[in-house]
């Protein structure tokens, strides 16, 4: 059994696919933690319905992100976290996390990475009069949504689209796509090659 964490800062609809993916006892992959730098958020409450250990924290009550993500890193190693799946976590990670978690944390970005990198993805797609946007699973490094792709999918964009209709189908396919390719790793232990993570059936 590989142990791994989801952090998130906000709604928690794909932590909420994790741990609808997860719930079989018997299941390769424990959902152990769930770490967000919110109090109070969704994804918060998700967790603690769901008896999962929460770390929630607020950001401003540390000197620094080092100061923070030591606590983090403590929490992990308690709950013998191997994998961190970054669900909607609105920050950077740092070296402290970085280097002991390196090439295994991931990420979800709704875009076609390495076009839309950062905040807004989906309104920076709008903006540009794009035609296709989609959805990339990527390893997490020292940059912002630069990391190594593992899978992408992707979502035309109708005439009329607006945020919400646009941002809805891009959430429906990251529902589809992030638990199983994450999940695929984590319960191999990343024993399979980015290139060989299987994708879901459409
Ligand atoms: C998702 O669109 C994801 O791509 C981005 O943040 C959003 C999180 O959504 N990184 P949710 O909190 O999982 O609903």
């Amino acid at each position: 059994m590989t142990s791994f964490a989801v952090f998130a800062s906000g709604y928690g609809s794909n932590l909420e696919r994790f741990i609808e993916e997860t719930r079989a006892q018997d299941d390769l992959a424990r959902l152990a933690l769930v770490v967000s730098d919110r109090l109070t958020c969704r994804a918060v409450t998700l967790a603690r319905q769901a008896h999962i250990p929460v770390f929630a924290f607020d950001p401003r009550a540390y000197p620094d992100k080092a100061a923070f993500e030591r606590e983090i890193l403590r929490k992990l190693r308690v709950h013998k976290v191997r994998w961190i799946a970054l669900a909607g976590y609105m920050r950077l990670i740092g070296p402290t996390l970085l280097k002991p978690y390196r090439d295994r944390i991931l990420n979800v970005h709704p875009s076609l990475l390495p076009v839309f990198p950062g905040k807004d993805a989906v309104g920076q797609a709008l903006r540009a009069g794009a035609r296709m946007t989609g959805v990339t699973i990527h390893y997490v490094d020292e940059g912002m949504d630069t990391g190594l792709t593992i899978a992408q999918a992707r979502v035309p964009i109708d005439t009329g689209d607006t945020l919400e209709s646009l941002s809805e189908r891009i959430h429906a396919v990251e529902h589809r796509l992030y638990p199983a390719v994450a999940l695929n790793l984590i319960r191999e232990d990343g024993c399979l090659a980015p290139g060989q993570a299987c994708l879901p059936r459409t």
